[in-house]
């Protein structure tokens, strides 16, 4: 047989499934209770598996090959004397779809009222790794006595075409559903995603009961920039939140955008968007918490920042995890924090263990003669200013001279047949006269290509100078914790120049 056997048997088994549901009014009762309309029933392809040994066995498994297919699927489980039977059973069930659509494996839920989370004691019920395999067939082989249905929600084992490492639940919908992925939406349960998906939250995407790994990491950006992870508002959801963090810090390619919603205590995507509806849920995204301000939340929570010892320790739990970052904005904004918060030159403490970096973009000291230069460059030909868009990209750098240097670009624009003589005379009732002279008559090397190269470079480095000052101020608001919106976005922007800049 080959993997196209093993996907058809799949389908096959989502369509008795299917036609199991159509049958089923108590499995239909139960999708009415938990809210689900038939347009979404079959935009998932939901099923029910009935309650018996070998339904499916017997439909799909009609000859010896076929029943090891289905074996080999995951569909099948054997019992203490080798006998085979039906692996879910009055479950029902979602299948897992891969990128093409085509199903892969399944998950199952009892049909009991969903239990009201009680923090702790949630914790054994698995949230956690599904159990292992041989664990769930002992309590299969059990549950013969009627009495125990097993764990809420039983999972496909892993398969030839199954990894749950690797595949979201409802990323096929979302695909279905935009032709450019804006968003996605990382949630917990099978519930969840179709219940956002339900309100207009076309954009959710679950874990199969497990940790988010850095392979799913790569696959939700992969798909699009911003990813946006929800997470219960309690210390086992920060845990949660903290192992993703984790898992897409080595994903955070420039551009990339991580963001973490924490939801209030004992509620769901699926419970919350019920509540709040689809403008609820949606502020609550708007007000999501980014990447790096939960990592520096989280790993300065027990260090006091006040003292010198304090800074140490954050800075040594930091580096090695921010040495994971991928070059780039994102990573020097993270380093830069860092520096900010500890004190601690963090960014070339890290470089040993990197291959070396060329350039060093953010060692470069302000310059107080590169203003000089270019001051001196627009007095012997003042037309140079037209080379430049006033008021000069470097108009906000608070360096002495800056406020002279705009006024000359702009007297140079302004004046396009300016000669050095009526720019002297024009300044002469000024504090800066004396000097201008100087200036004017200094030595300078080269032609006129020579120079109107030498000014733009000058004014070049100025604007990354200026960029520079504009990302330290944003970065010490951002520290203070009022950095709005639209300044972590100039922020974000004004990171991915200077990384384009140097390249
Ligand atoms: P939850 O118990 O939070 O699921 O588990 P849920 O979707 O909110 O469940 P209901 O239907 O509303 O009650 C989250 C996810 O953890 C996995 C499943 O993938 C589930 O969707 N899980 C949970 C298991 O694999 N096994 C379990 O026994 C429980
Ligand atoms: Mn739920």
């Amino acid at each position: 047989e080959d993997a196209g056997d093993l996907y058809d048997v799949l389908d096959a088994a989502a369509k008795f499934y299917r036609r199991q549901l159509d049958a089923s009014d108590t499995a239909r009762a139960y999708f009415d209770s938990r809210g689900l309309d038939a347009a979404i029933v079959s935009r998932f392809r939901l099923g029910y598996a009935p309650n018996q040994w070998d339904a499916l066995k017997n439909a799909l498994g009609t000859s010896a090959p076929r029943i090891a297919l289905l074996e080999k699927t995951g569909m099948l489980t054997s019992g203490e004397r080798g006998s085979k039977y039906d692996r879910f059973r009055d479950r029902v069930m979602f299948p897992i779809l891969d990128r093409r659509g085509r199903t892969i494996a399944f998950g199952g839920r009892i049909l009991t009222a969903p239990k009201v989370k009680s923090t702790a004691s949630d914790a054994g019920e698995g949230t956690e790794a599904p159990e292992p395999a041989s664990a769930v067939d002992a309590r299969a082989g059990e549950s013969a006595r009627k009495s125990d249905p097993g764990p809420k929600y039983l999972n496909s084992p892993e398969t030839p075409l199954f990894h749950k490492g690797r595949e979201l639940f409802g990323l096929w919908q979302v695909r279905e559903a935009h032709a450019k992925i804006p968003r996605l939406i990382v949630v917990e349960g099978y519930m969840d995603v179709i219940s956002l998906h339900q309100a207009g939250v076309t954009q959710a995407v679950a874990t199969l009961g497990t940790a988010t790994t850095s392979d799913h990491a790569e696959i939700l950006f992969r798909q699009c920039a911003d990813v946006y992870f929800c997470f219960d508002g309690d210390r086992a959801g920060r845990q949660a939140a903290w192992r993703a963090v984790e898992s897409v810090l080595p994903r955070m390619r420039d551009g990339r955008q991580a963001l973490f919603l924490f939801l209030p205590d004992g509620e769901d995507p699926d419970s919350l968007v019920r509540k709040e509806g689809l403008d609820g849920f949606e502020s609550r995204l708007k007000n999501a918490t980014s990447l790096s301000e939960f990592f520096f939340a989280e790993l300065g929570k027990d260090v006091n920042l006040g003292t010198l010892d304090g800074r140490a320790r954050l800075a040594e739990r930091t580096r090695p995890l921010l040495g994971q970052i991928p070059d780039g904005a994102f990573r020097d904004l993270m380093f830069g924090e860092l520096e900010r918060l500890s004190g601690v030159k963090t960014a070339l403490a890290a470089a040993p263990s990197e291959a070396p970096r060329t350039g060093n973009r953010n060692a470069r000291p302000p310059q107080r003669s590169l203003v000089r230069a270019a001051i001196t460059l627009l007095v012997q030909q003042p037309s140079l200013a037209r080379a430049i868009e006033p008021p000069g990209p470097f108009a906000t750098l608070r360096q002495p001279g800056v406020a002279l240097l705009v006024e000359l670009s702009e007297l140079g624009r302004a004046r396009p047949d300016l000669s050095t003589g009526s720019l002297l005379e024009h300044f002469a009732q000024r504090d800066e006269s004396g000097a201008l002279q100087k200036l004017a008559v200094a030595d300078f090397p080269g032609g006129v290509a020579e120079a109107r190269a030498e000014f733009l470079d000058a004014v070049r480095q100025l604007e990354r100078q200026t960029r520079q000052q504009r990302i330290e101020e944003l970065q010490a608001d951002h520290a203070q914790g009022d950095l709005s919106d639209a300044g972590k976005e100039e922020l974000r922007q004004l990171l991915s120049a200077r990384t384009k800049d140097t390249r």
